[in-house]
């Protein structure tokens, strides 16, 4: 007997995905799980696609053949730029990339949860929900502290912080999903601190030459705030030869710079919490974002906001993957019925 398969029967692949401004991340209910810088490039004339044999280009491989290529960061500030087709090409390509990755080759429909930045505009979130609607059957655009604060199960009383690479984003989480208001954006992330530990590489030491990309490694590599025992000594290249310098102090300095503007953008969140739940929100901090990796900065925010009472900052294990494990999440206990009508969580 053969049985007709009706389109609710066909199988589904479930996706969470993170679309970031440094990178986008995506996993499935089938265990996969893949990131890519968010960043496509098309080759510059006919040699570039002699060389690379392609006409579109994405993350690491675009950054390595950056000479032959024009490149576009589709989610640059965290939003797409509604004036250019090419960006709105660039993240229609990359997010259907990725989720061509995540059907490894099967011919299956796709459903998810997106995350973005939360500071998108509504625009920019109804533009990704469109282009998503090309190349999945259903999908959600929702803001990325909330998909963070739904894997970690805190939707209540609860303040995240997200280091990214183009900002730090904070936000209070009141039961709701959040709005404009219950959340800040700073402009100081991972970029910020790359840009400025190489300018404080090259005025202090005039004949060192470092290229953006090795600052970015000795940063994800050594930061910190507050103290530390051992000096950090790195290798760097003075007129071509290796000698090793101690950065110590200029990385500190540097880490440290982001600080007081998180703790005054804190207590502006805080503030927004209704007094009596205030309390809880302070005992239910979380970072994440590649820079909550900065050794030391949860216990220095931690430290800074003793005044306000008890106080606990935690970091939340694997940065770079919670939102999307969120999103996933989010996406498997949301039955696909309801997100027609919340296509787009939070305006
Ligand atoms: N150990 C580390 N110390 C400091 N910074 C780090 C470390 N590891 C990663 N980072 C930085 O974290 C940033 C990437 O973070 P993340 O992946 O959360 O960004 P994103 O989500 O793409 O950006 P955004 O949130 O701004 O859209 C980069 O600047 C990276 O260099
Ligand atoms: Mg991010």
């Amino acid at each position: 007997m053969t049985e007709n398969l009706t389109d609710s029967d066909k199988k589904q692949l479930v996706v969470g995905i993170d679309m970031g401004t440094s990178k986008t991340a995506i996993i499935t209910d089938t265990g996969f799980k893949g990131m890519i810088r968010s960043v496509v490039g098309y080759p510059k004339d006919i040699i570039g696609v002699k060389l690379l044999g392609k006409t579109q280009v994405f993350g690491e491989e675009a950054l390595k053949n950056h000479s032959a290529l024009r490149l576009y960061y589709p989610l640059e500030d965290g939003v797409i730029k509604d004036s250019g087709d090419k960006d709105y090409n660039a993240a229609y390509e990359l997010l259907k990339y990725m989720v061509d990755k995540a059907k490894q080759g099967q011919d299956i429909d796709v459903c998810g949860v997106i995350g973005v930045p939360s500071r998108a505009s509504h625009v920019s979130k109804e533009l990704i929900s469109s282009l998503a609607n090309e190349f999945m059957k259903t999908s959600m655009v929702v803001s990325q502290a909330f998909m963070v604060a739904y894997e970690l199960n805190k939707l209540n009383n609860c303040i995240i912080i997200d280091i990214g690479a183009g900002t730090i984003d904070i936000c209070g989480i009141r039961g709701t999903v959040p709005q404009p208001d219950d959340q800040v954006s700073i402009p100081k992330g991972g970029d910020y601190i790359d840009d400025r530990l190489e300018t404080a590489i090259v005025q202090q030491y005039p004949a060192v030459q470092v290229t953006p990309r090795y600052v970015r490694g000795i940063k994800e590599a050594h930061s910190f705030v507050g103290n530390i025992k051992e000096p950090i000594m790195v290798t760097l290249r003075s007129e071509g030869k290796p000698s090793t310098y101690d950065l110590t102090e200029i990385i500190k300095s540097i880490c440290e710079s982001i600080i007081p503007d998180i703790i005054e953008q804190m207590i502006s969140v805080i503030m927004g919490f209704d007094p009596d739940d205030q309390e809880e929100a302070l005992k239910n901090i979380y970072l994440t974002g590649g820079g909550s990796r900065i050794r030391g900065i949860d216990k220095e925010i931690q430290r800074l906001l003793t005044d306000y009472g008890e106080v606990r900052v935690t970091r939340v294990d694997d940065p770079e993957y919670i939102g999307c494990a969120g999103a996933l999440r989010m996406a498997r206990d949301m039955p696909p019925e309801y997100w027609d009508k919340v296509s787009i969580l939070g305006k």
